[in-house]
């Protein structure tokens, strides 16, 4: 599917649909209105008539409609105009892509990027409306052996703005297009099976983007992290046939003397557990345990795509969590990069222990700040839902940062207090401290373990076990937070 932006006066453009919005109590928005005058008064009629109230979400088509040139009008319902927000938003615009997709229709203009949100402008309306627009289209079809039935007529979208909105909507396409194509490949990664994401698919995958965006790649392989001293991955990985792989991509398009921003992403393609077993039920969905690493390779190519003049860095500690003769046992003491000992009560805290060796590896970059990604811990599920994903950081404004972009990119966080007196849990009687922290704040404790490991520099972590995917009938992948890191880098790029 194709999308560009034009401007278009509603009912001029001879479309094979036309969308327009209508807010709750049947109040046209501004291109409502204008159509209403084109028609003679026709969507008054239709509106007068109760078939479309404006709740949020809601569509009703027409077609043939009097005095507008393209054959179907659709409207969507927006809600309340004083609650119209980046939610509300994109969700009309995923609510006109799919109504539009049943029909026949193969192109068609959406007149939305006129709307007031809050105090966004047209920039990120448009950038939004495209996002929107293609997430609403994403289906994950690889692991089927037929191409699914229902075929999409739908070829051509048109955001259509006012007259002189010019270069500042063009940029908001593109970078709507890029982060899309970001947030694909993540929800791609996420959906793929352990079977076939593995860690060394991660390491393609990084290649594949190395190559097309001729970034630096390096995946160091086990002997080169036994090397290192990187313990605490490989005694994740022990248990494993897969061999793990520590991925390393680096863009570099920021000026030369700047220090770029690491993002480690936790790359567990498939959490069993260990021996510390998880329970049977719903453990299909621990394929999604290396989420953080799709993440990062989504921000990259979001990031490459959008030729952001920034240095980035992406760190992928990718690895099985298998039981086995020579799986680590509860109680095992290992010896991380660092140097600290560590005593693993739990084999299922794995995520951290491969995080806190590619947090050390980390520190030869230098980073201007280090921001990990990790479906970490199920308390960080109970603390915060689905909603918001967990933020912990040493740095107040660096979290003030990650919240804001979140916030801009409706892809939000929240931030948890990172406090010494949490430190306390982690306490070991053999070794330096223990890799769990008991029942109570268990997605602190996991936050304070890592900040054990990044005191040489600005860091902040992001706890996306609620958030990176969804459970139930419709569940799949989000591909979240690749909007907020993406906002992130957009803002530090100075590209906005
Ligand atoms: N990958 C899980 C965390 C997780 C749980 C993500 C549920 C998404 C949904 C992680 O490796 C894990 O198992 N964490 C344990 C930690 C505990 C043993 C301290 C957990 O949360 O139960
Ligand atoms: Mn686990
Ligand atoms: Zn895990």
């Amino acid at each position: 599917m194709e999308f560009s932006i034009k401007p278009l006066v509603p009912g001029r453009n001879a479309s094979g649909c036309a969308a327009v919005g209508i807010y709750a109590g049947r109040k046209p928005s501004t291109a409502a209105t204008l159509l209403d005058k084109a028609t003679k008064g026709y969507l008054k009629r239709v509106l007068e008539r109760g078939d479309m109230d404006g709740r949020l979400g809601a569509t009703l088509m027409l077609h043939d409609v009097p005095g507008i040139a393209s054959t179907r009008l659709l409207l969507v319902g927006l809600g309340p105009k004083a609650e119209f927000s980046a939610r509300a938003f994109r969700r009309s615009v995923a609510a006109a892509i799919k109504a539009i997709a049943r029909t026949g229709a193969t192109d068609a203009e959406l007149h939305f990027a006129e709307l007031t949100v809050g105090r966004h402008d047209i920039e990120w309306r448009i950038m939004q409306a495209a996002r929107a627009a293609r997430e609403t289209i994403y289906r994950f079809e690889q692991m089927k052996s037929k191409p699914s039935e229902e075929s999409i007529a739908l070829r051509r979208v048109v955001l259509a703005t006012g007259k002189g909105d010019g270069k500042r909507t063009a940029r908001g396409l593109a970078q709507g297009l890029a982060l899309a194509h970001g947030i694909g490949l993540a929800r791609d990664l996420g959906n793929l099976p352990g079977n076939v994401c593995t860690p060394a698919y991660l390491a393609d995958q990084a290649r594949q983007l190395a190559k097309h965006y001729r970034l630096k790649v390096n995946v160091l392989e086990r002997a080169d992290m036994a090397k290192l001293g990187m313990n605490t991955l490989l005694s994740v990985a022990q248990g494993s046939s897969q061999p793990p792989k520590l991925i390393v991509l680096e863009y570099r398009a920021g000026p030369k003397s700047q220090k770029p921003v690491v993002l480690v992403g936790k790359g567990v393609t498939f959490d069993t557990g260990g021996i510390s077993l998880k329970p049977a039920p719903e453990m299909d969905e621990m394929k999604y345990d290396m989420s953080g690493a799709g993440s990062v390779l989504g921000t990259v190519k979001a990031v490459a795509e959008m030729k952001l003049p920034v240095n980035l860095i992406g760190i992928i500690p990718a690895t099985e969590n298998m039981p086995g003769s020579r799986a680590t046992k509860p109680g095992d003491i290992v010896t991380s990069m660092s140097g600290q000992t560590v005593e693993v009560l739990n084999t299922d805290a794995e995520g951290r222990l491969i995080l806190c060796d590619a947090l050390t590896y980390a520190e030869r970059y230098e980073p201007a700040a280090v921001i990990d990604i990790a479906t970490l811990t199920g308390a960080c599920v109970i603390a915060l839902g689905h909603v918001v994903s967990g933020l912990f950081s040493n740095d107040d404004a660096l979290a003030r940062e990650v919240l804001a972009a979140g916030e801009f990119a409706d892809d939000s966080a929240w931030h948890l207090p990172l406090r010494d007196e949490y430190q306390e849990q982690l306490r070991s009687n053999f070794a330096d401290f223990a890799n769990i922290g008991g029942r109570p704040a268990g997605a602190i404790t996991a936050a304070c373990f890592l900040a054990r490991f990044t005191k040489k520099y600005k860091w902040a972590h992001l706890d996306v076990a609620g958030t990176a995917w969804k459970s139930g009938k419709n569940k799949g992948s989000t591909g979240r937070p690749v909007p907020l890191l993406t906002q992130f880098l957009i803002k530090r790029a100075g590209k906005r």
